[in-house]
């Protein structure tokens, strides 16, 4: 029986999401706007990144706290030098029943036989449009989209499955696509999750108008292929299920803009830096790097972690979407430093 630590809204602690990278191969506008983030901007120096042997001594903490559940995130994994060495040793910590990543793809086709042997249970690929055009301008640096492509179908051949892609919707700017992704992925057995666009960071200059409501997809989609809801998978799935009705496929619909899931926030998540976050929308977060640079035990490690989450009263989507609360300029952590 896993530990349970609940916090001030009785949430457990079940998620681990650990960001290995800052660094990016990509310059998103939504995330990395290339303006900004040019190839000389100022990542996170060496010394300050969390090493293998420390993410892997606070997985094994968190693990022993009641985590099953760890995803790898960034910038792109991928990008961190020997990043296989690193799920080997995550995989083979006993009691993590689900290790995953999540990745823009582009270096998958050649990782993706190296991730499977060692260990990797599963992947999720970032792919916002299949079409050319806009997939270039998406990923701010012109590349099309058949790499990525081929590295979907590399993860699925070694068996990394099942393999999602999720694709944030953009008004304007990729909802355009969305039939065309639709029509690629159905008849696969690849998941296709459409994001509604959130406020993450300070940098997007996010404004409401340009989400596309999930209802609003699962219409669009509906009126050529017809859907179905279908039951989730397990409690706190962050994605609402849909099947073709004629059994051609599934897709999903994350809709933190329209229906909140904050109730359901198992999630834990550590920076680049070792920091560790709750809440995707955090400004600050708690330093684990110093515990374990300055010679604490794990019992003092996993005191620190217990403290953060069992005071955690965090909510920012719900609290934005009912207007409880008024949200100013306030700084907050960028996408790429937590990685979703
Ligand atoms: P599975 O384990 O495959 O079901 O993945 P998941 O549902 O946890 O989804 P994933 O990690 O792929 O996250 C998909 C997207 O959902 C992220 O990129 C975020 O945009 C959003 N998301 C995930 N977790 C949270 C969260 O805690 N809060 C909010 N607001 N959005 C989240
Ligand atoms: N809103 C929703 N999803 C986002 N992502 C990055 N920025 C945003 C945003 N503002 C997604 C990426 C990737 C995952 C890590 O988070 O596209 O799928
Ligand atoms: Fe890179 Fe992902 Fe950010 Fe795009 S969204 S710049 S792929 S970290
Ligand atoms: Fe969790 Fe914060 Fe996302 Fe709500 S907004 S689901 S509290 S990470």
């Amino acid at each position: 029986m896993k530990q349970d630590f609940k916090d001030m809204l009785g949430r457990t602690m079940r998620d681990l999401r650990i960001s290995v990278t800052d660094r990016c191969n990509f310059r998103c506008p939504y995330c990395m706007p290339s303006e900004i983030y040019g190839e000389r901007y100022n990542f996170l120096p060496k010394p300050e990144i969390l090493t293998f042997e420390e993410i892997i001594r606070l997985t094994k903490v968190f693990v022993g706290m009641g985590v099953g559940k760890v995803r790898l995130t960034g910038g792109e994994p991928l990008i961190r030098k020997n990043i296989e060495e690193l799920v080997e040793g995550i995989s083979s910590i006993p009691g993590v029943e689900d290790l995953t990543l999540t990745t823009n793809g582009f270096l998958l086709a050649d990782k993706a036989e190296a991730l499977k042997k060692a260990g990797l249970h599963r992947i999720t690929v970032s792919l916002d449009s299949i079409d050319p055009a806009i997939f270039k301008r998406m990923n701010g640096r012109g590349y099309g989209p058949d790499k990525v492509l081929e590295g979907i179908r590399a993860a699925e051949t070694v068996g990394l499955t099942p393999v999602k892609v999720n694709a944030v919707v953009q008004k304007g700017v990729n909802d355009g696509g969305i039939l065309e992704l639709a029509r690629y992925f159905r008849d696969t057995s690849v998941i296709l999750r459409f994001i509604e666009y959130m406020d993450v960071g300070n940098l997007n200059k996010w404004n409401s108008d340009d989400v596309v409501l999930a209802s609003d997809i699962v219409n669009l989609i509906d009126q050529e292929m017809p859907l179905k809801p279908l039951t989730s998978n397990y409690g706190g799935e962050v994605a609402s299920r849909y099947g073709y009705k004629d059994g051609t496929g599934e897709i999903g619909m994350i809709s933190s803009i329209s229906q909140p899931f904050c109730g359901d926030c198992t999630r834990a998540r550590i920076s680049t830096d070792g920091k560790l976050i709750t809440c995707l929308f955090a400004t600050n977060g708690t330093d684990l790097r110093a515990l374990l640079r300055d010679g604490c035990t794990d019992q003092e490690v996993e005191k620190a972690i217990a403290n953060v989450w069992t005071k955690r009263t965090d909510r920012y989507s719900e609290e934005r979407a009912y207007g409880t609360k008024k949200f100013d300029s306030r700084k907050k952590i960028e996408m790429y430093q937590i990685g979703g």
